[in-house]
């Protein structure tokens, strides 16, 4: 596929490599390309654009830049670019004001609400699904845990890009849980939270969710 990755921080560069590495076509997008020039020299195949570049060029657009900027930079993107596509949702709506507090991060949103709900409110064409947004980037792509494959939990209101989606978690090592439509971003954006809990609490970085089924 052709994938489309907005963004140039930890998760999109990650991201972007993993696509690259699982056979993929992959353009990165930065509102200033420049700033992904060490990017682009450790990975000679994918090119890299602005974020309308980039929209543009992917079947498959990935968001993954800071929450309180996921609408900005999508309406960069431009609607057009992103109509009858699968948009995979990483961001989450951290409210950088404020320091976690006794390690636990504090959300821009309310619990009966969420980041991808509104984003999939403003990009009404756009087929919107979250997904890595509960892990840290180093594990986004083809995790080892002794505890066996991960659980990432995806959802959106379009059953065929969730169903793409599962297959690109299949193939980066992931076992897909798909928790239903865009309100369900309610839940699985806070998994973010508890995700960094033992991190600020005691340094602990390297874990992953797994549900467990009888
Ligand atoms: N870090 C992790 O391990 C992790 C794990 C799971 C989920 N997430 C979520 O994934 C997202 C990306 O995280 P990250 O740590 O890789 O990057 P980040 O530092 O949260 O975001 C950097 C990106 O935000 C963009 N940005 C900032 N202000 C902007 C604005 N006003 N308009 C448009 N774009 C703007 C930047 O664009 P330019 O390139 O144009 O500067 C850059 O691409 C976040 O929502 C985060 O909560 C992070």
């Amino acid at each position: 596929m052709k994938v489309g990755v907005l963004g140039s921080g930890g998760v999109a560069t990650t991201l972007a490599s993993g696509f690259l590495k699982h056979g993929h076509q992959v353009m990165l997008g930065s509102r200033t390309p420049e700033k992904l020039k060490d990017w682009a020299t450790a990975n000679s195949k994918g090119k890299t654009g602005t974020f309308a570049d980039t929209a543009e060029f992917g079947e498959v657009v990935v968001v993954a830049v800071k929450g309180s900027a996921a609408s900005e930079a999508l309406r960069r993107a431009g609607e057009a670019n992103l109509a009858g596509k699968v948009v995979i949702d990483s961001c989450n709506p951290i409210d950088e004001s404020a320091p976690p507090s006794n390690g636990v991060l504090k959300f821009f949103t309310s619990p009966n609400e969420s980041l991808m709900e509104e984003l999939q409110k403003q990009f009404a064409d756009a087929h919107m699904v979250k997904a890595f947004n509960s892990v840290g980037a180093p594990f986004m792509v083809d995790p080892q845990f002794e505890g066996g494959k991960p659980t990432m939990f995806i959802c959106g209101n379009d059953a065929g890009a969730k169903k793409t989606v599962t297959g690109i978690l299949d193939q980066f090592g992931w076992e897909t849980a798909d928790m239903g439509g865009a309100e369900a971003a309610r839940a699985i954006e806070p998994l973010c939270m508890l995700w960094c809990i033992p991190g600020f609490l005691r340094n602990e970085w390297t874990h992953a969710f797994k549900l467990l089924k009888k």
